[in-house]
């Protein structure tokens, strides 16, 4: 967060009380109703859990026990048996709700397509089945890259159907970024499409994966299934790839789902740290079944009538969780938009709204700030009177974009729920329930019932109001992260020993900085580790340093975020250079393209500034510290003693 964003967050008095109709038709009306469930589930999380689980999703088999706690290992609704796709499908196959709408799809240039529950059933069941005949089976891993066409959400039920974790590598990411997921995780198919719409253009997605593959280069990689999309020239592999369409011709959309141990791994989904490779978060069945199933319903308020757009890209998490899983889960309908906001198109978004009576629309900040830049006149063009909540997910949102929120698209009627979570924790940790709690622009409000949550300081000591500190989760709850695949140890590194257990609590540690108001508000202010935001995508700056001394010109690399007007946080590197190479505007131009290469374009640094030295310390690590604040053009403050050689700042100072 910029200084001036923080000033304006610790300023902000202004309190929005749900409107009363709402609150009188919502899933939980007061914030007395509220205060009852959370302290319900403080005092026994497996009561309250264990009856939800039993209220909320369809089991092939009950669990012995609701909560297994070897910190940091959980174990949620142990010996019980269930399976996503069915609690998402087969459940609401009955005669009122097998002809409602579940996936309504908005694709470029002007296609759509929209799919009932028996429908998608149908889809979902064939391509279970053509996953059989590639030969996979329980336990195996499936890479999934593909645009935002409905086969997407497709493949991800497909995949939890028979059992087989998805990890879903969002198209924007490079073929390098894709081969290494697909290594790590060990995936034996991949599901592709031959192209996708993005901004007016196509992008190449199978050319990708077969970049990915190339000289067998991921050699578990079996097969590859090719959904039709944008019908461009694509090679196929004999043997290797499959054409969709083709496999799907006569197969049976009889596939009965595989009853899953609950604490099977439901999927993978990569994320970055603030060392090394993105690791792999690995979500499990029952845990992130109900509890994405209960934040949809109770953060949504969601209703049989809604029509609930989430406007993320299935590639991350929030496009998992709430237009995939949640949704689904609920019987509700759920859109999915191929497009994005561009100048040949700035209206498009209000144009799905207005289109399809959206209710419910949940975005990131950046976003709302680009659609506050490209102006009021567009939303107020269209009819946006059928939305009735609006949602906030990704990064901390400044007063000023949540007012515009409000009033501009909202109408000063919906209420807003700021929604704070991450890839690890599955679903919405801190938010407000619509109903119930009065808002405050800017701040996540309360914590979700069943989540306990503190502002901490190293040692794990709560904080004072006001002061900030470490964000924290101190029980476990059902959809967190159970492991970093293949990794326990990078596991238990990264969440649960930088700050040491207290009182007996283990403290799940997030990598945010908060603080509590008097009101015991949480304020969330951005990562406080190595992480930047950069546009609500998170990437580490280890990543894009890797990524940046991998070009021969490179000596030495250090990556900052600066503070950027709509993306939240843009990427600053700082470079030296090798013998021989000279700083210019052509390298600097071809670092930037080498980093959208090796890791996708959401990668690409916004500025890179040459220097022939980096400010270290005695013992030769990087202080960031300092970069961060010449990157953003502030005064360097703070101690610089334990600088190994001050002229190196001197300089910087003087060329930055
Ligand atoms: O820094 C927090 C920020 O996004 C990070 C999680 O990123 P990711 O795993 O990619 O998941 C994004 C979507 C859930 C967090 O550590 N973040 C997310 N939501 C908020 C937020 N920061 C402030 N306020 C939020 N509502």
């Amino acid at each position: 967060m910029s200084q001036a964003t923080i000033e304006s967050v610790l300023q902000e008095k202004r309190l929005f009380n749900p409107p009363s109709q709402f609150s009188q038709e919502s899933h939980i009306k007061s914030m007395e109703e509220y205060q009852r469930l959370y302290d319900q589930a403080k005092a026994d999380p497996e009561a309250f859990w264990g009856q939800l689980a039993e209220q909320e999703l369809h089991w092939f088999q009950k669990w012995d026990q609701v909560l297994d706690w070897q910190p940091p290992f959980a174990q949620w609704f142990v010996g019980g048996k269930l399976n996503i796709s069915y609690n998402c499908l087969d459940r609401h196959l009955t005669p009122e709700r097998q002809d409602k709408l579940a996936l309504i799809w908005e694709g470029e240039p002007g296609d759509s397509r929209s799919f009932t529950y028996a429908q998608l059933h149908r889809d979902v069941c064939q391509m279970a089945n053509v996953l059989k005949q590639l030969g996979l089976k329980k336990g195996d891993r499936v890479g999934i890259y593909m645009p935002m066409i409905p086969e997407a959400a497709i493949a991800m039920l497909a995949c939890l159907r028979i059992g087989t974790p998805h990890t879903v590598v969002f198209g924007g990411f490079s073929s390098e970024a894709l081969k290494d997921r697909l290594l790590d995780a060990e995936a034996k198919v991949v599901i592709t499409a031959d192209g996708g719409w993005r901004k007016d253009a196509i992008v190449p997605l199978k050319e990708q994966v077969d970049k990915a593959l190339a000289g067998n280069s991921v050699p578990s990689v079996h097969s590859v299934l090719v959904v039709q999309r944008t019908g461009q020239q694509i090679g196929m592999a004999p043997g290797r790839d499959h054409w969709w369409h083709d496999l799907r011709s006569g197969v049976s959309a009889d596939c009965p789902a595989e009853p899953m141990d609950s604490e099977d791994p439901a999927f993978i989904l990569y994320t970055s740290g603030t060392t090394g490779k993105p690791k792999g978060v690995v979500h499990a069945t029952g845990g992130y079944n109900l509890y994405t199933h209960i934040t949809t319903k109770w953060v949504f308020d969601l209703h049989p009538s809604d029509v609930f757009w989430c406007t993320a890209d299935i590639g991350w998490i929030t496009g998992h969780s709430y237009i995939v899983y949640g949704p689904l889960s609920n019987g509700a309908t759920t859109v999915m938009y191929e497009g994005a906001p561009r100048s040949s198109n700035p209206g498009c978004m209000w144009d799905v709204v207005q289109k399809y009576r959206v209710t419910i629309f949940y975005t990131a900040p950046t976003a709302i700030r680009l659609f506050m830049k490209m102006g009021e006149h567009l939303p107020k063009a269209r009819d946006l009177s059928s939305l009735r909540l609006l949602g906030s997910v990704g990064e901390p949102i400044n007063p000023a974009a949540w007012m515009w929120y409000h009033r501009v698209i909202g109408g000063e009627r919906c209420p807003i729920v700021d929604t704070w979570w991450q890839t690890e924790t599955g679903g919405i940790m801190l938010t407000p329930l619509p109903g119930a709690t009065p808002t405050k622009p800017g701040s996540a409000t309360y914590p979700f019932p069943g989540i306990v949550a503190d502002v901490v300081d190293l040692d794990g000591n709560p904080v004072g109001d006001n002061q900030g500190g470490y964000l924290v989760i101190k029980q476990p709850w059902p959809s967190m992260i159970r492991m970093v695949h293949g990794n326990p140890d990078r596991f238990r590194r990264t969440y649960w020993e930088h700050i040491p257990p207290k009182d007996g609590d283990y403290l799940y540690f997030s990598g945010d900085g908060a603080r509590r108001d008097p009101d015991g508000y949480f304020w969330v202010m951005g990562r406080v580790d190595d992480v930047i935001n950069v546009a609500g995508h998170r990437l580490g700056t280890m990543e894009v340093e890797s990524s940046l001394v991998s070009h021969p010109a490179v000596a030495e690399a250090a990556v900052v975020g600066k503070p950027s007007e709509v993306k939240g946080e843009e990427i600053v590197a700082f470079i030296t250079l090798e013998e021989n190479y000279t700083a210019s505007d052509t390298l600097a131009k071809e670092l930037k393209q080498h980093v959208g290469q090796e890791i996708g374009a959401l990668a690409r640094p916004g500025e890179i500034k040459f220097t022939e030295g980096l400010p270290k310390t005695r013992s030769g690590k990087i202080m960031r510290r300092l970069l961060r604040s010449l990157a953003s053009g502030q005064e360097v403050t703070g101690d610089t003693s334990t600088l190994e050689d001050r002229s190196v700042l001197d300089k910087l100072r003087g060329g930055a």
